[in-house]
């Protein structure tokens, strides 16, 4: 296990996918909030010249499909841990079409695919939260029991626990990894709670790192040879008080990195990408 946590986050792939149009009208929304499709557009190419310039990665860019709104949002799509890529069933049944193209690029990335078929599981990648000892599986809209168990026997090397999900879209519409040990967690009474029960659910004590605001815990960590501790995380015009409490981490190259747009739709940091580290398979 010890192996395992040192090469928490530590990636080479990435993938991610265009913002269609269609997003701006029909991608599933909590609230009913307009989006500016073309500053959208733009926060993502910012999102994925950070990944493929700044830090390197090499980006594979499935283009946007206009029949599917949310396809932005890849993380949904599957669960890649080691050279393991669970195939999900999404939640929402318009989403499904979305895990086709995944599977075929993850197949090609030579990882080892498991589909989830079984027509009782829903499960989005978004309430999976690895921490690099263990998956907790938010159970929220668009997650169920069954779905987190076909997770677990995807993952067998890791303890697998579930966490209701009683307000916000997913589990990481409230927290993510910041670190090493570190959870991200917003102030939210709900999002307190849930890691609450992670924490108890846990052998493992975790640091945290509680932000003032829910949607800011959202945080994208990596660990890269050349680059040491890098976060994405919220820009101070969108949340100026969480960032703060982001500066206070010195050890980490910090990217602010702006999703106001995609926010609208729920579509969080992490959403945007399927991170995969191939070292791990050769
Ligand atoms: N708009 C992201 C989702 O609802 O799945």
């Amino acid at each position: 296990m010890a192996g395992l946590m040192a090469a928490f986050g530590n990636f080479t792939h990435a993938v991610v996918r265009g913002v269609p149009t269609s997003l701006a009208k029909e991608a599933l929304r909590t609230d009913n909030l307009d989006v500016d499709i073309l500053k959208a557009k733009r926060e993502h190419e910012l999102y994925v010249e950070v990944l493929k310039q700044k830090l390197g990665l090499e980006v594979i860019e499935l283009p946007a499909d206009e029949s599917m709104p949310d396809c932005v949002f890849v993380e949904d799509a599957a669960v890649v841990c080691g050279d393991t890529a669970l195939i999900t069933r999404p939640g929402a049944e318009s989403r499904r079409k979305e895990t086709e193209d995944m599977k075929r690029v993850l197949s090609g990335l030579n990882l080892n695919i498991v589909e989830m078929t079984d027509e009782s599981a829903t499960l989005d990648g978004g309430d999976v939260l690895f921490t690099g000892r263990e998956f907790f599986v938010g159970l929220s809209k668009r997650t169920n029991q069954r779905g987190a168990e076909i997770l677990a026997d995807a993952f067998k090397d890791y303890a697998v626990s579930t966490v209701p999900v009683t307000d916000g879209l997913h589990l990481k519409s409230f927290c993510s990894m910041a670190g090493p040990g570190l959870i991200a967690i917003g102030s939210s009474e709900h999002a307190q709670k849930a890691l609450k029960i992670m924490q108890q659910m846990s052998d493992h004590r975790y640091d945290k790192l509680t932000v003032p605001d829910d949607i800011a815990a959202n945080c994208v960590y990596m660990n890269l040879p050349s680059k040491g501790h890098v976060l994405m995380h919220c820009t101070p015009e969108e949340f100026p008080e969480s960032v703060k409490v982001y500066e206070k981490l010195k050890d980490h190259m910090l990217i602010p990195v702006s999703n106001m747009e995609k926010c609208k739709v729920d579509g969080a940091l992490t959403c945007c990408s399927v991170l995969i580290n191939k070292k791990t398979n050769v």
